[in-house]
């Protein structure tokens, strides 16, 4: 077993013995949160926001029907014909490119009596998409193009195209927008969920290959994963490998007060992750050498996260399947000059990623068990919560305008 895998923790159990930066921790945030009276800290989202299928039908129509919501890579359909389903709160939507090598996206539904058009999640079409129940057939651009056994009159093939959904890329990520009405420019609706992410174009992430994805059903709501995602008060207790290579973590905090890039340093001496990816040397593009070494963290609303190394980029996709259960995907991202290398070997990062994904995982399900305890109404937001905080204000403000 190589060192990364020697810690498959788990969580503190109760009772437990807990030394160090963690009993600090937990000092500094202990309050009786079952009465939610005794703190002047400021309330996070009510409890029933992360189970009840009430708020679940609303975010639909509010975010997920509304918003940019990130897909998945674009050199996953990067020729003519190219296509992939992907799945939007239970929508499935059909993203291909057409000759002219134009991005398309499609309610993945036959206008002829409602048949899903598409079961595969990916493939290559030559020239049409094909019915299976009666063969109606539609071009790369949506148009219906075949109707056997359909006479000359009988139906107007001009109005019964596939019904078009707008899909947008940024820097190689794949977006769809499923709302009737104008949304913003999507680099524009990026600019406004994430104060980071755009900083990350100067490292050209549209040059990078998805090398190795990785997808776990995680029985937690999906925003349970952001509020995860967006703190590191939990990193002491729950990621101690992570603490080890990146020890600003150790303090809770998700960057280093010294530095204006919001990058932390990494131990490894490498250009990612892991210790074990020493050798790397292709480094992304316009890094300095303090970054190379270092990690970058952003979120885009609502269901994107990217995580930057020197020499790789690892993001994640939330797909929610409910309002308790949601399936997040991991890609992989590297140099293509790295992927060439004799040496090269993806597989330390991803067990390392993999294993801290794994950690947080079991407190979000943790999390998810709790909130609906009749002892629960909301949380709290301690000072090294602001990200979680920021998330729940942009969360309130798009459910109250859909802006
Ligand atoms: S439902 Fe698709 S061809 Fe009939
Ligand atoms: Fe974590």
């Amino acid at each position: 077993m190589s060192q990364l895998n020697r810690g498959q923790t788990q969580p503190p159990k109760c009772g437990s013995v807990i030394r160090g930066a963690s009993a600090r921790t937990l000092e500094q945030t202990e309050s009786p949160l079952s009465t939610n009276v005794t703190t002047n800290a400021r309330h996070a989202l009510p409890a029933e926001y992360y189970y009840s299928e009430e708020q679940y039908q609303a975010e639909k129509e509010a975010i997920w029907f509304e918003q940019w919501v990130y897909v998945g890579r674009a050199e996953t359909v990067a020729l003519p014909g190219q296509f992939r389903t992907v799945d939007i709160v239970g929508e499935s939507i059909l993203v291909t490119r057409n000759d002219a090598g134009e991005l398309r996206a499609f309610y993945n539904v036959c206008s002829h009596r409602g048949s899903r058009l598409c079961e595969e999640p990916a493939g290559t079409t030559k020239e049409v998409f094909q019915c299976p129940y009666h063969a109606w057939c539609y071009n790369l651009n949506g148009d219906l193009v075949v109707t056997p056994r359909v006479g000359d009159g009988e139906v107007d093939r001009s109005v019964l195209g596939l019904k078009p959904v707008r899909v947008d890329e940024w820097q190689g990520f794949l977006f769809v927008n499923l709302t009737s009405g104008s949304p913003v420019p999507l680099r524009e609706s990026i600019d406004r969920s994430s104060v980071e992410a755009l900083t990350f174009e100067r490292h050209e992430m549209d040059k990078l290959i998805t090398v190795q994805s990785t997808e776990t059903l995680v029985a937690a709501n999906w925003k349970i994963l952001v509020e995860n995602y967006a703190e590191c008060l939990h990193c002491p207790i729950v990621h101690p490998e992570l603490v080890e290579i990146v020890p600003t973590f150790r303090t809770g905090s998700t960057s280093d007060s010294n530095r204006v890039d919001g990058g932390v340093l990494t131990t490894t001496g490498g250009t990612s992750y892991s210790p074990e990816s020493k050798g790397r040397n292709a480094i992304l593009p316009g890094m300095t050498e303090e970054q190379a070494h270092s990690i970058f963290g952003s979120r885009v609303f609502p269901n994107m996260w990217i995580d930057l190394a020197g020499s790789n980029v690892v993001v994640g996709r939330l797909v929610p399947e409910g309002p308790t259960q949601t399936r997040v995907l991991m890609d992989y991202l590297f140099l293509v000059e790295d992927i060439a290398s004799d040496d090269f070997d993806p597989e330390p990062i991803v067990e390392f990623v993999e294993l801290v994904n794994r950690q947080d995982y079991a407190v979000c399900e943790r999390v998810q068990r709790g909130v609906t305890s009749r002892g629960f109404k909301h949380g709290v937001y301690p000072a090294l919560d602001e990200s979680v905080h920021g998330f729940n204000e942009h969360y309130r403000k798009v459910m109250a305008s859909g802006a």
